[in-house]
């Protein structure tokens, strides 16, 4: 598996794992995202500094991608905000966690500042907290059935 950033032509993928209806129940915006808006969205984001989206994949690529994980920089450019899709067709085998270990390795060479990463993730998506908790994330508080999530890098 390769990790990678994400680039125009990762477009399409992006929006189709986003309106997938199990990503849209894990998201805290629900809402159903028209192309016009992502696309909108997501040419912006290429542009913005403080918006990394990785791409995993096999080697060869030889299907459509494995997932994606962005990181979302705060303004003092300290902390980031974690999150992960996979491809639907590749969800339940096992391979989220180390999509994320490399993600949040790769995330980490390239912005040596960041001190600490934070999640989000609601209480019910089981299969995200036990992800992000073998990944050392301590859960902070929860609210709303929703959970914040943190990993310090420094520790
Ligand atoms: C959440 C997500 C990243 C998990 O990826 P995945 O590859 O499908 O997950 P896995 O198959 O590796 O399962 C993760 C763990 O949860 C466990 N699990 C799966 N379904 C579960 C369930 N219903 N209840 C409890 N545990 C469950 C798995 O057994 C596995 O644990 P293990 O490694 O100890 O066996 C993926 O389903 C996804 O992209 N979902 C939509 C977006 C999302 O929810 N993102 C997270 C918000 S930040």
């Amino acid at each position: 598996m390769v990790i990678r950033s994400a680039g125009i032509e990762d477009s399409r993928y992006l929006f189709e794992w986003r309106n997938d209806p199990t990503t849209r129940n894990a998201s805290l915006n629900t809402d159903e995202i028209h192309w016009e808006e992502h696309q909108k969205w997501y040419l912006s984001v290429l542009k913005n500094p403080q918006v990394v989206i990785y791409i995993a994949e096999d080697i060869p690529a030889e299907s459509s991608p494995l997932g994606m994980c962005r990181f979302n920089i705060s303004e003092e450019r300290e902390s980031a905000e974690v999150s992960i899709n996979l491809n639907p067709e590749h969800r339940g085998k096992g391979l989220a966690q180390s999509i994320l270990h490399d993600a949040i390795e790769v995330f980490t060479t390239e912005h040596p500042r960041v001190i600490d990463l934070t999640a989000t993730i609601r209480e019910e998506n089981l299969p995200s907290m036990k992800i992000f908790v073998s990944e050392n994330f301590v859960p902070q508080h929860s609210q709303d059935g929703v959970v914040q999530l943190k990993l310090n890098l420094k520790d």
